[in-house]
Parts: structure tokens; C-alpha cells; sequence
């Protein structure tokens, strides 16, 4: 099996070949969910649009990867009994700190499991299923489908799966495959410090490679890195997949997105009829 260092490529790689020595991290392991945590927390765009749909639903809501919370903590100030679930005791346990730090008041309404979204029974039926932040790209098309059947099972009759991804039409970095594209942006951790975030689209575009480098690489030994890969699953490949599962896209949400970001939607799901 490939290591996550052999799995970096592009600028991000001729960078770390330079250091003497690197510890190669997947964003969300202990020491990457609060670099993770704290970038993610820059960008309300999606957040925004999510929080909004959700207010026009009712009756408690079933969170799938909810990471650290960016998600659950609004989702319980809408006053909504919120089960939460996600793969990361990292994650996880920066979300409990974040509730005993200021939210005590709404852990009541949660009931927070560690577990795979893929193989989850939830014992009940839920109306609203939310499925943020692009995570479907993070799985492959086996635990898709495991998650879509198990979905198709959760969901109540009128109930709605809302989950987001990347639309590479119109994207001249996703649209054709060509030659690799890299993207480079500063973002800093909740201390201020300084790192590069890579993005390396690969030839085919079904793949976006990301790395987090510290700028600084003189004050710790080894250099701590970062890495995840995100799948590029256009909106018409997953209306494909959730039919098979006997669900179906209802209505498509656009997000709001900067200039140079990917665009995102939001697909609004339901049973097939
Ligand atoms: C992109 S983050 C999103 C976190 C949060 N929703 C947010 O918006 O900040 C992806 C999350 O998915 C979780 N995850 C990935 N695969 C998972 C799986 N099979 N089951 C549960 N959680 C999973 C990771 O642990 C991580 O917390």
C-alpha cells in the first residue's frame, strides 16, 4: 500500500524532498483535526447555505461526519435534537471540548457517536440527514454505495439527504483532463502560524491532492505535514449512484462561492417514486 508521502505530487512533493526530515500526517489524525479544524473554520460559504436549508426542515437531524462540529453547533442553536456521526476521535474530541467551552447548554440535544457513516444504524428514522463539506469525496465507490443503501433505510418516507460536492463543469481546473493543475494558498492555524495549502489536480481530474506545509520548516524536527486526496464527483455521477439505491436528487442547491474556489452544490435528496 502506497504511503501518504508517496501519495503527494507536484510542487507539494519537490518542497518535501528538500527537508531532511518530514512526518507525513492525514489531516485528521490527532495532530491534523485542529490544523484541519481551524482552516475549515475560514470558509462559512457552504456552512451558510446548509444552515439556511436546514431551517426550512423540522424534527431532529442525523449529521454525517461531523468532524469538529463546524456544522453541529449551528444545526443545535436552531434548537434541533442533532445525532451527529463521524469516523475521528480527534475530531470528535475537539467538538466536545468546543461544547464544554461555551455550548454546555446544547449537549443535551446531541448525541454524538464515533462510527462509520457507511455501516451506521441509527435504530430510527430520521427526516433530515446532512451530509457536509464535500466529505462524500472522501469515499470510494464501494462505501458510497454502502452509505447510499444505508440511507435509503434511515431516511423516513418524506424525508431529505442533503449532501454537497464539486461541480466541475464550467471549472477550468476540473472540466478536461490535461496536463496536472496546482494551486497554492497561505492559511494559518488558530496560533497564527503560517502554512502553504497545495492542491494538485491530477491528469485525469478525478483526484484533488491536498498538502499542508508549514512555512517555517526551521522550528520543528520532524516537519509535521498534512494530506488528504478528495474525489472529484460530479453532481450527474452521484444522481447515477443514489438511483441505484432506489434514492433520488429532488432539487439542486448552488453555494456561494469565492472567485477562485471550486464551485460546490448542494443536492437535495429524497426516495425514488
Ligand atoms: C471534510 S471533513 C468535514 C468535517 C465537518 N463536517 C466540517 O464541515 O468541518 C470530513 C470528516 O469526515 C470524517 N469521515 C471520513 N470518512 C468517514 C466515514 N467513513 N465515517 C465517518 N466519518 C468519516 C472525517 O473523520 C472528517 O471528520
Amino acid at each position: 500500500m502506497a504511503t501518504l508521502l508517496e501519495n503527494i505530487n507536484g510542487r507539494a512533493a519537490t518542497v518535501l524532498r528538500e527537508l531532511t526530515d518530514v512526518a507525513v500526517h492525514d489531516i485528521y489524525d490527532p495532530l491534523g483535526a485542529r490544523l484541519y479544524d481551524a482552516v475549515a473554520l475560514q470558509d462559512g460559504h457552504e456552512l451558510r447555505e446548509m444552515i439556511a436549508i436546514a431551517r426550512r426542515t423540522t424534527g431532529p437531524i442525523l449529521e454525517l461526519a461531523c468532524g469538529a462540529g463546524r456544522f453541529t453547533l449551528p444545526l443545535l442553536a436552531l434548537g434541533r435534537e442533532v445525532t451527529a456521526v463521524d469516523l475521528s476521535p480527534s475530531m470528535l474530541a475537539i467538538l466536545s471540548e468546543r461544547l464544554d467551552a461555551g455550548y454546555a447548554h446544547l449537549r443535551n440535544k446531541l448525541t454524538l457517536v464515533e462510527g462509520d457513516i457507511c455501516n451506521f444504524d441509527p435504530g430510527l428514522k430520521f427526516s433530515t440527514v446532512i451530509f457536509g463539506c464535500v466529505t462524500v469525496s472522501l469515499l470510494d465507490f464501494g462505501a458510497r454505495s454502502r452509505l447510499f443503501r444505508n440511507m435509503a433505510s434511515v431516511l423516513a418516507p418524506e424525508g431529505r439527504f442533503f449532501l454537497s460536492t464539486t461541480v466541475p463543469e464550467g471549472d477550468a481546473s476540473l472540466a478536461a483532463p490535461g496536463t496536472p493543475v496546482e494551486n497554492v494558498q497561505l492559511v494559518k492555524d488558530s496560533a497564527g502560524m503560517p502554512y502553504r495549502l497545495h492542491e494538485y489536480i491530477v491528469p485525469d481530474r478525478s483526484i484533488r491532492e491536498i498538502t499542508l506545509i508549514p512555512e517555517d520548516t526551521d522550528t520543528s524536527s520532524p516537519v509535521n505535514v498534512f494530506t488528504t486526496a478528495v474525489r472529484v464527483l460530479p453532481p450527474h455521477q452521484l444522481a447515477t449512484e443514489l438511483q441505484a439505491n432506489n434514492l433520488a436528487v429532488l432539487a439542486t442547491h448552488s453555494v456561494k462561492t469565492p472567485g477562485s474556489a471550486h464551485q460546490i452544490v448542494i443536492l437535495e435528496v429524497g426516495h425514488r417514486v
